[in-house]
């Protein structure tokens, strides 16, 4: 039964929420292109369809990479939100919504959640320790804690296992744990901390886990974790926090990981309310519409137990199903910075077309959760040999013959009936693999006929014919259904390449490329003349991607390190206007006073003389100079900084200093030169 018949679903399909704080690379446009292949397919099919996305703009990341940088947080997730969508557009990852967690609708429906758990009694509270950086003012998760190996005694190991032996520990038994922040000895504090009661769900869960809403690899992990017990989650961070304050806890915020999911919400409620679609349609309890989430292997915890956890005791309905893909490797490794296998989805598309990528990830991409080596000596081959050597060779083939004989018009009369309807037909079984999300199997079924097609022609020999006298009508026919064909296999590639797609429907002069529009067969049909449709991949530009993946690490190196402030050795940052520097207010100032901080071991407070007025400074210069040897000493301050509270005080403005981490060196103006004068 053809699929027109049946009345058209409604689908609301979302692929994880990419963090704010880091580019797209190509690990991430695996799960990106996936969904997108499929949400194209069911577009194609004719099904209501709509696709959701946001970027995931909270949490103690962003809030650091945002200071690092000098600007608010608010301006940074505004700039890597445009930066994400202008990769995604270029790999024609077609969202029908692109929103970010931090937005009026995630407050709402964040909210919303937690109240309705909190009322129902699946809300906690409890008294935790944690490590507090003090200089900081923070509490540290585990990962923003450095510290020497207990088990092998390697140094600058991070928060709870050892890269050198692979052991793994609380951060408390870490020797000398430092703030990865700061450098400051973290203390142990006791704060309040909000709880979801995940085990209030262990039956639902067990129950939801084998109702089909994920596959077999992931039910078996998730069994496991039964079986070791849920635990409460912990769903609040302290102030400071880039977030959301919890209603009834002042002080304290949403862990990011609680509104991110929330966020899939809120992305489809802007929509609605955009384009009038029917959230509730969606979203209660007994919705007849599907709902699919796309995410990562290293996600599912999320996903398939807090999130159905949540929306289940918040009476929500609960998704149809989580489908986690593995994770990608270049070259059957892990993707690497150093060996420039890290690749960035702008990098990459300076040098390669994204389709191709979307073609060979499709090429391999299955139901199951195994990982996908992106072998880019096989990506070449491959692409080369399917897209560029069988389909498009089709129509290249075929198109002058159309244009001398038919003069652009196809014949009026079907040559080969039913070698036609056999490529119609097989649009069913390939439409199943798609609906499964076994695309490397709709694509293999799509090559075949590729080939099939290509031996039709190449057995019919229309070059041969079309030299012999009286046998134009015969070529133009030969001709036509290759024509068909090579259309047939464009509506099945579509959701996989659609910008190629694309190009074949103005060649074909065709208004849809939809799966329903292939029955129709083209007959007394003009096209338009032939461009060619995609070109090969060219090994040297593989090679020189890879070399600029070697170099955006170098420029990232260089970014940390003058992220670093004012003891960076890269003199070269973001640019900035006149106006910008001249707001800066450059003094010259006497340390009329130079002390050691108890408890900072990279600090000295310096009280400095402006002519009359003193300020209070803390510097990281301490690993340089014994306060003696400072004080008298003329220097250059930045005199209108806002003042900074730290444990030890405020510092009432910041010295300058050369170096790095081998030396540092104060700067001190020429003889002659009055503390409080101005410098320019
Ligand atoms: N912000 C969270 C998701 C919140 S969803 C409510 C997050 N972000 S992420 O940017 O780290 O990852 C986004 C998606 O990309 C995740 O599904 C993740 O699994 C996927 N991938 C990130 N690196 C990947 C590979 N190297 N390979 C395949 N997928 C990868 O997690
Ligand atoms: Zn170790």
């Amino acid at each position: 039964m053809s699929n027109s018949t049946s009345a058209p679903r409604k689908i609301l399909v979302t692929s994880a929420l990419p963090y704010a704080n880091g580019s797209i690379h190509l690990g991430h446009l695996l799960e990106y292109i996936q969904t997108d292949i499929w949400v194209r397919f069911q577009k194609s099919r004719g099904h209501e369809c709509h696709y959701v996305c946001a970027d995931d703009a909270h949490g103690t990341a962003i809030m650091l990479r945002a200071e690092q940088e000098g600007i608010s947080s608010e301006a940074l997730i505004e700039r890597v939100s445009k930066e994400h969508q202008a990769d995604f557009a270029t790999f024609g990852v077609a969202f029908d919504n692109y929103h970010s967690t931090h937005s009026e609708e995630n407050r709402y429906y964040s909210e919303l959640i937690y109240t309705r758990l909190r009322d129902a009694g699946h809300i906690a509270t409890r008294d935790i320790e944690q490590m507090y950086d003090p200089v900081k003012g923070l509490f540290l998760a585990d990962r923003f804690i450095k510290g020497t190996c207990p088990k092998c005694k390697t140094p600058d190991q991070y928060g709870d296992n050892c890269e050198a032996c692979g052991a793994t520990y609380t951060p408390a038994e870490l020797i000398d744990p430092v703030s990865a922040i700061s450098g400051a000895t973290p203390e142990v504090r006791s704060s309040t901390h909000y709880f979801f009661k995940l085990p209030d769900f262990a039956d639902f869960l067990k129950q939801w886990t084998r109702g089909g809403h994920v596959q077999t690899q992931i039910g078996n992990k998730l069994q496991e974790w039964f079986e070791s017990g849920l635990n409460e989650w912990d769903i609040s961070r302290d102030a400071p926090y880039f977030g959301f304050e919890i209603p009834d806890a002042p002080g304290k915020y949403f862990y990011v990981w609680l509104d991110a999911p929330i966020g899939y919400l809120a992305s489809f409620k802007n929509l609605c309310d955009r384009t009038g679609i029917d959230f509730d349609a969606y979203w209660r309890k007994d919705s007849e519409a599907e709902v699919y989430h796309f995410i990562g292997k290293d996600i599912v915890y999320f996903h398939a137990l807090f999130w159905p956890a949540m929306l289940h005791g918040a009476d929500f309905r609960t998704p149809t199903a989580v489908n986690c893909h593995g994770f990608v490797t270049v070259n059957g490794a892990k993707m690497s910075k150093s060996r420039g296998t890290f690749i960035k989805a702008a990098t990459y598309a300076e040098f390669l077309n994204p389709e191709y990528l979307r073609y060979y990830f499709a090429a391999k991409l299955t139901s199951r959760v195994d990982d996908l080596d992106l072998n880019l000596e096989d990506f070449a081959a491959r692409v080369n040999a399917d897209l560029v050597g069988k389909v498009v060779n089709i129509a290249s083939r075929c198109a002058g013959f159309v244009k001398k004989l038919g003069d652009g018009r196809l014949s009026a009369h079907c040559a080969e009936p039913e070698l036609v309807a056999r490529f119609i037909a097989a649009g069913d079984a390939i439409a199943e693999d798609f609906e499964a999300r076994e695309f490397g199997r709709a694509v293999r079924k799509i090559m075949e006929l590729a080939d099939e097609a290509n031996t039709y022609i190449a057995d019919k020999e229309p070059w041969a014919l079309a030299k012999q006298a009286g046998r134009e009508q015969e070529v133009l026919e030969i001709c036509s259904v290759g024509i068909n064909l090579f259309r047939q296999l464009m509506v099945y590639l579509a959701p996989v390449v659609p910008a190629m797609a694309e190009q074949a429907r103005e060649f074909l002069k065709l208004g849809s490329l939809n799966w329903e529009s292939r029955h129709e067969v083209l007959l007394d049909h003009e096209i338009a003349k032939f461009k060619p449709l995609m070109t090969r991949v060219e090994r040297d530009k593989i090679d020189a991607m890879i070399e600029a993946s070697k170099e955006d690490l170098v420029e990232e190196q260089k970014l940390k390190e003058a992220a670093k402030g004012p003891l960076a050795d890269d003199p070269i940052g973001e640019r900035i206007a006149f106006d910008d520097f001249a707001k800066v207010d450059l003094r010259i100032a006497r340390i009329a006073k130079a002390e050691y901080v108890e408890g900072a071991d990279k600090l000295l407070q310096l009280t400095l003389d402006l002519g009359g007025e003193t300020r209070n400074v803390f510097a990281g210069i301490r690993s340089a100079y014994a306060p003696e040897a400072l004080e008298g000493r003329l220097t250059v301050m930045v005199a209108n900084l806002a003042p900074r509270k730290m444990r030890f005080g405020v510092s009432e403005g910041m010295v300058l200093a050369a170096g790095n981490d081998d030396g540092i060196y104060l700067l001190s103006p020429d003889s002659g030169a009055e503390p409080g004068q101005r410098v320019r």
